[in-house]
C-alpha cells in the first residue's frame, strides 16, 4: 500500500513539472546594443561585446585560431537557435557529463576557447572574463532562474538521418565553398560592407579542434540546417544538412590532447569524435 502511495505522488509530482516547464517557456527576444548604460559598467559590457564579436585581434596572446565566438554564437549570441547567450547566466552553474561534475558560466566559456577556438582561455578572474561576463549577465538581464528560454542552443531537427559524405562533398562545393573557399579556410577581407567579419574557416589549425561542440555530426547538422549558407538558414533539407556537415567535420582538424579526461564516468555521445 505505502509503494503504491509513493508511486503515485511520483507520477503525480512529475506531471506537475512537466506542466510547469512547459508554462515557463518564455519567448526569445535580446535587448538592443544601444540600450547598453553609459557609464564604467557600460563600458565594460561594451569591451565584453567587443571581445566576443573580434576575439583574435581583441586577445591575440590567448587566440591562435581565425575564429571568433560569434562566428557561430551569431549577432554576438543575440539570433535563436545558434546557441545564444540570451539567459545563459541562469544556466549555469549546471551538471556537465562531459567534466562529470558541476561546471561555472566562466568554466563553460573556457571550454569554447580551448574547444572551438582551438586557443588557450583567459583565466577566470581576468579582465577579459570580467567583461564577458559582463556582456552575458546585462544579455540576461530579466530573465529569471529556471526558465525555458526558446530558442537556446541549437533546433531540434526532427530526424537524424545517416549522412552520405559524398554528397555532402558535392554540396559543399556548390553551396559552401563561395564563401567559405574550396579550402575551408574562409575569407577575410572580401565584402567587408556586407560582411564585416569575413568568412571563417571551417577546418584546418585555424578553426574548431576534434574536442568542440561543432565537430559532433548532430550539432553542425542542427546549426548548418537553421543557419546557412548564410542569410539563407534552412533553405538545405536535413538530409542536405546532414551530408555536407559529415563532410565538414571528417575534414583535417586539430587534436585536442586533454580530450582523455572528458566523460570520465561514461555517457558519451554517439556522435563525439573519440
Ligand atoms: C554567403 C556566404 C556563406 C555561405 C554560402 C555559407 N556560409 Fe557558413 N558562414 C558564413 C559567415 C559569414 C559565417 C560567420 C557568421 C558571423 O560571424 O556572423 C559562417 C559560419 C559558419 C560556420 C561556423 C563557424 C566556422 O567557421 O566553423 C559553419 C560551421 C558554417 N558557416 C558552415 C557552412 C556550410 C556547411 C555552408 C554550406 C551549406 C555554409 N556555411 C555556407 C558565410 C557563409
Ligand atoms: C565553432 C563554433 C563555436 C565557436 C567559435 C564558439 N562556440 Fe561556444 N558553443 C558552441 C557550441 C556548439 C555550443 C553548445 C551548444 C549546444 O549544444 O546547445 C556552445 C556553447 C557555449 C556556451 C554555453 C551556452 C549554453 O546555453 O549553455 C557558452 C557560454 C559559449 N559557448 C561561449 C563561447 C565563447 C565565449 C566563445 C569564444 C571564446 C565561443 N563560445 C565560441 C560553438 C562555438
Amino acid at each position: 500500500m505505502l509503494r503504491v502511495l509513493i508511486l503515485l505522488s511520483c507520477l503525480l509530482l512529475a506531471s506537475v513539472s512537466l506542466v510547469l516547464a512547459e508554462s515557463d517557456r518564455i519567448p526569445f527576444s535580446a535587448p538592443e546594443e544601444s540600450s547598453i548604460p553609459a557609464g564604467p559598467q557600460g563600458d565594460l559590457i561594451r569591451r565584453g561585446r567587443l571581445i566576443l564579436t573580434d576575439t583574435p585581434q581583441q586577445l591575440p596572446d590567448y587566440v591562435h585560431s581565425r575564429l571568433r565566438c560569434s562566428n557561430c554564437h551569431l549577432k554576438a549570441g543575440t539570433v535563436a537557435y545558434a546557441a545564444p547567450w540570451v539567459g545563459v547566466t541562469t544556466r549555469y552553474p549546471r551538471y556537465s557529463r562531459r567534466s562529470a561534475g558541476e561546471v561555472s558560466l566562466p568554466q563553460r566559456i573556457q571550454g569554447c576557447f580551448r574547444r572551438s577556438l582551438n586557443s588557450d582561455a583567459p583565466a577566470v578572474d581576468s579582465e577579459p572574463m570580467q567583461a564577458i561576463i559582463a556582456y552575458m549577465v546585462w544579455l540576461s538581464q530579466g530573465i529569471s532562474d529556471g526558465y525555458r528560454l526558446e530558442g537556446w542552443g541549437f533546433p531540434r531537427l526532427s530526424e537524424n538521418p545517416q549522412p552520405d559524405r559524398q554528397r555532402g562533398e558535392q554540396l559543399f562545393l556548390d553551396r559552401c565553398a563561395v564563401c567559405h573557399g574550396k579550402d575551408g579556410q574562409g575569407r577575410l577581407d572580401e565584402t567587408p560592407q556586407r560582411y564585416p567579419y569575413g568568412f571563417p574557416p571551417l577546418w584546418g589549425k585555424s578553426s574548431f579542434n576534434i574536442a568542440a561542440g561543432m565537430a559532433r555530426l548532430h550539432k553542425a547538422a542542427a546549426f548548418i540546417q537553421r543557419n546557412m549558407p548564410f542569410s539563407s538558414g534552412g533553405t538545405l533539407t536535413i538530409q542536405q544538412a546532414y551530408d555536407v556537415a559529415d563532410f565538414v567535420i571528417h575534414q583535417p582538424r586539430e587534436d585536442y590532447p586533454a580530450k582523455i579526461h572528458d566523460w570520465p564516468e561514461g555517457g558519451k555521445p554517439s556522435d563525439a569524435r573519440y
